[in-house]
């Protein structure tokens, strides 16, 4: 099924500098991007962190996305893994979005690498702006979800920004 357009109005131009951080084995966590991007209230820089992201640059974010899919039992993919080793970057005047995809459809639970990420960046004192998304994505992504999400990260961006 093809992904809905999110009802939310307004224009690319809020006053915030944000950068979407992804990475994906299979490609499913960029055609996810791919939507996101389009459907967000806000225009990120986006970042595979395979092909390696200045952190001057991140520093300098409002914002940051982060989008991993769940590899092993419970891990990062390991490009997000070997970026997150060498983020140090101090979040405390920054906001942050997590978005995991994964196999949940038959767990009462999420069972994704998400709990890592957010650890790491509430460590490193950033602000998470939203509820983070376990995105089912196997063996069928659950475009609705991602749709009713993206109104709920663009409500949060239009509330705080
Ligand atoms: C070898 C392998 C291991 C996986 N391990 C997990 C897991 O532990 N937990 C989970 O929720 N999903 C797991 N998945 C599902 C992936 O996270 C999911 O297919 C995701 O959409 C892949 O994203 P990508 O296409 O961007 O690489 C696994 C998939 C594969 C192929």
């Amino acid at each position: 099924m093809s992904p809905q357009p999110s009802s939310f109005p307004g224009q690319k131009n809020p006053p915030l500098k944000a950068a979407l951080l992804y990475s994906s084995q299979h490609g499913k966590t960029r055609k996810v991007v791919a939507q996101v991007v389009k459907q967000l209230w806000i225009a990120p820089d986006v970042f595979d962190v395979a092909n390696g992201v200045d952190h001057t640059t991140l520093a300098a974010c409002d914002l940051l996305l982060f989008f991993t899919p769940t590899y092993g039992d419970e891990e990062l993919h390991e490009d997000m893994e070997n970026f997150l080793a060498n983020f140090n970057v101090n979040l405390s005047t920054r906001c942050f979005v997590i978005c995991e995809l994964g196999n949940y459809y038959g767990y009462d639970f999420a069972f994704g690498a998400m709990p890592i990420l957010r650890r790491r960046l509430l460590e490193l004192n950033g602000t998470e702006l939203c509820t983070p998304l376990s995105l089912d994505s196997l063996p069928k992504l659950n475009w609705a979800h991602l749709t009713r999400w993206i109104d709920h990260v663009n409500q949060a961006l239009h509330e705080r920004f």
